[in-house]
């Protein structure tokens, strides 16, 4: 089947308006807000979409019964972790302590900074050399070649774009119970069963269960260290996992929060040509959500398959030269890692003083266990201006937790105890945003 998309005259994919949008999202704003179809400077394309070609499951005639365009639409939104993470929708004040979206309340380093204001009065032109500089860098770094590298604005699109690539109506998609959520939504756009295998008793990804549930895989997804958990997998489980999957599947290795924890990166297996995909993102330890910047490190086939769903765009010189300018910074991951620490086992040690239940976690968030339905504590914490994250659904009680700066995890603390001895109770009821991610993610 061919479907075709819109993208904009510089190549790039842009969302349309599906009038049965499963999530009525696009830029967190509620789907009675979305404009109409956006149509600026649009060519129409044709494109390809090889893997929702074959023939439909039973189960998946109801994707398939929409226009190919509403397919291809549908494909294109992009769930991000800032949707997902829902105190954006009571509209928090600016004092609010907000530790519910896994951000970095350093932002980018001090030479990243400069490097922008230095660039700024460039920003006239395209410059497309910065991205050649960083992809050059990345792969001095990490030991790849460049044409194993692909940089977009941000992890989530190229986390997106991949399980568009691999997975559809007949290969499944294969990720941890709890896990990152946005891969989850790709696959539901491309009609392809969802798997949730639960995390094993240390949290870990259990990649024999992974295995066993998804033997018509496309793609198995791995979060190093997990999000929410913030706990590891060992590199010998992963393995495991890249040696026994099945044929035309691929791993794919989000390692977004991999600087903060003592994991062993995947990316030896992209090195010795496995089907793997690793992600990597600017967004975490380097501070730059909001700047946008991310990359994947792959074979070159298994890349181009993904470049069939979008990227290509041009890089925002500022994300640019600001992650350039980061990784110059030889000694940046190692302070960052260690203030996150820090900050983390001091609370870890208030939390453990206090006897509450946490699991013990190697990045900037951890799962808290409030001992009741965690949407209690939520409201509670916000009506003291402290946002804490989300629930999933497999785990009800606990809530997760950002690790911010140690002022921020000392308001924190004070907030919950004053809910956990019942000094401060509120309910702030459920958005309808909210109710339909969880509708969905159940
Ligand atoms: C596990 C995981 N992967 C990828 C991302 C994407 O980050 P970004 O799109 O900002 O690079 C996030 C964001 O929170 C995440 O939690």
């Amino acid at each position: 089947m061919d479907a075709s998309l819109f993208v904009n005259t510089e190549g790039r994919q842009t969302n349309t308006r599906p009038a049965d949008s499963p999530l009525g999202l696009h830029g967190n704003r509620p789907k009675d807000t979305l404009p109409a179809p956006f149509c600026g400077k649009m060519a129409r394309v044709r494109l390809t979409m090889a893997t929702i070609s074959d023939a439909p499951s039973k189960s998946r005639r109801s994707f398939l019964s929409l226009s190919a365009a509403a397919s291809a639409a549908l494909a294109m939104r992009i769930v991000t972790e800032p949707m997902l993470a829902h105190a954006r929708d009571h509209h928090p004040p600016k004092d609010a302590v907000m530790i519910d979206a896994n951000e970095n309340p350093l932002g980018p380093c001090t030479s990243a900074r400069e490097a922008i204001v230095t660039i700024t009065p460039q920003g006239g032109r395209y410059l497309d050399g910065l991205t050649e500089d960083l992809v050059d860098s990345i792969a001095q770094m990490e030991g790849v070649k460049p044409d194993y590298i692909t940089i977009q604005a941000g992890s989530t699109e190229l986390l997106h774009h991949t399980v568009c690539a691999f997975t559809s109506p007949q290969r499944s998609y294969v990720t941890a119970d709890p896990g990152f959520e946005s891969g989850m939504f790709a696959a539901n756009a491309m009609g392809a069963r969802v798997v949730k295998a639960p995390l094993t008793k240390s949290y870990a990804h259990d990649v024999k269960a992974m295995l066993a549930a998804g033997t018509d895989a496309g793609l198995f997804y791995v979060c190093l260290p997990n999000n929410p958990t913030g706990t590891l997998t060992s590199h010998s489980d992963i393995e495991y996992l890249v040696e026994n999957k099945p044929k035309g599947s691929i791993v794919m290795v989000d390692e977004a929060y991999i600087h903060f924890s003592d994991a062993t990166s995947a990316v030896d297996l992209v090195k010795a040509d496995k089907d793997v995909i690793v992600l990597r993102t600017f967004s975490k330890l380097y501070g730059m959500a909001g700047l946008r910047c991310g990359f994947a490190m792959g074979r070159p086939d298994l890349l181009e398959k993904m470049y069939a769903y979008g990227g290509g765009n041009f890089m925002p010189i500022t994300a640019m030269v600001a992650a350039s300018a980061s990784l110059k910074h030889t000694k940046l991951v190692d302070e960052r890692k260690k203030i996150n620490a820090d900050n983390r086992e001091a609370v870890f040690h208030w939390l453990d003083s206090n006897g509450y239940s946490y699991v013990r976690s190697q990045s900037n968030c951890f799962m808290l266990d409030t001992k009741r339905p965690a949407k209690q504590v939520i409201d509670a914490m916000a009506a003291q201006k402290v946002y804490i994250g989300r629930i999933w659904p497999v785990m009800p009680t606990y809530a997760r937790i950002t690790v911010g700066t140690r002022p921020e995890m000392e308001q924190f603390q004070a907030a919950f105890k004053k809910v956990m001895t019942g000094a401060v109770t509120a309910s702030m009821g459920e958005t309808t945003l909210t109710k339909r991610r969880l509708e969905l993610l159940t």
